[in-house]
């Protein structure tokens, strides 16, 4: 229920746009798809298959994983569907192909987010000295690296489709993360303290806000930006953080301070956001809560 509402929040923010040069009304969704493709980035919230073709042999890519929907593992860290996959069905569009699978048509879009994938980069946290994050290189930069590659392939002079031609990229629907929530989890397993692991927030939002940019300049003019989860909640913080004093629990029996650390992050991002729609005032760009 909270799902649909917010996709359909989401869907009108994004196709104020429309209305205003008089394109396609906003529908309910037909068999017509309402973007031409969706790109997606981010991590395990939005993986669609990308992390198992990069390592065999996570758990990823075993039952229980796929088993209500798909009724096989797909490389999702879920049982069924993610949040984009609801989003591409309810605008008629094909579940996104994982940027990774061999032989992939991304006409209708694709998916570069990866399980674990930071905000910042690799080289930038080996350079902290900071050994927890996992040397799979996937971060964000990465991502738009891959969308660079298949960006010629999407569009191009000899394909019937350039970029500006029919603004295929301009009518695009992007999601930029989310990102964040892996860097504080290996910041926090670095025996850094909550309030050390608040201040790479700006840095990490700061790459959030510059991934953006960049999209825009590829012709991008509808993006999601995706915050981060109460993560005071997650079962993994619950577990490795679990603490004796009762007053560390709010009254869901989440961690509060977790749950303050997501909330920073939250709010430093909407004001990226805003900042980025008085920059780039002909982009829709909306920051969607989770
Ligand atoms: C990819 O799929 C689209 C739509 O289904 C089709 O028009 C296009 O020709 C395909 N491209 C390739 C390279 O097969
Ligand atoms: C990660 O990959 C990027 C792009 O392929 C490369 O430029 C960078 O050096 C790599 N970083 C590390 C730490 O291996
Ligand atoms: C990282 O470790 C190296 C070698 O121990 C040290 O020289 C360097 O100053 C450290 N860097 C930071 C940012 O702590
Ligand atoms: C243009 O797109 C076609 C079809 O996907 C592809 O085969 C070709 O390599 C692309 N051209 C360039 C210059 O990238
Ligand atoms: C964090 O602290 C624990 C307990 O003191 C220690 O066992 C662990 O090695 C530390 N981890 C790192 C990455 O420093």
């Amino acid at each position: 229920m909270t799902m649909r509402v917010s996709i359909a929040v989401l869907l009108v923010v994004l196709t104020i746009p429309c209305l205003l040069h008089g394109a396609d009304a906003v529908r309910r969704p037909t068999s017509k798809p309402l973007f031409p493709a969706i790109f997606s980035f981010g991590d395990s919230y939005a993986d669609t298959g990308n992390f198992v073709r990069l390592i065999s042999s996570v758990p990823f890519g075993n039952p229980p994983y796929g088993e209500t929907f798909f009724r096989h593992p797909t490389g999702r860290a879920s049982n069924g569907r993610l949040v984009v996959d609801f989003v591409a069905a309810a605008v008629s569009l094909p579940f996104l192909s994982p940027y990774l699978a061999e032989g992939q048509n991304f006409s209708t879009g694709a998916n570069f987010a990866v399980i674990g994938a930071t905000a910042l980069d690799l080289a930038y946290y080996q350079q902290q000295n900071i050994t927890t994050v996992p040397p799979f290189n996937t971060s964000l930069s990465v991502q738009l690296g891959w969308f660079d590659q298949i960006k010629p392939s999407l569009c191009n002079a000899t394909t019937t489709r350039g970029c500006d031609d029919d603004d295929y990229l301009g009518k695009s629907l992007f999601f930029m993360g989310e990102f964040g929530g892996n860097d504080y989890v290996f910041l926090l397993a670095a025996n850094k303290s909550v309030a050390q692991t608040k201040t790479y927030v700006p840095a990490i939002v700061k790459a959030i806000g510059d991934g953006v940019e960049r999209l825009i300049q590829h012709g991008a003019r509808r993006i999601v930006v995706p915050g981060n989860v109460p993560m005071g909640c997650l079962p993994i913080i619950l577990t490795l953080y679990a603490s004796p004093d009762p007053s560390d629990y709010d009254r869901y029996g989440c961690l509060h301070e977790f749950n303050g650390l997501a909330r920073y992050h939250n709010e430093q991002l909407r004001m990226q956001v805003q900042a980025l729609r008085i920059r780039h005032p002909h982009t829709a760009i909306a920051f969607a809560d989770y």
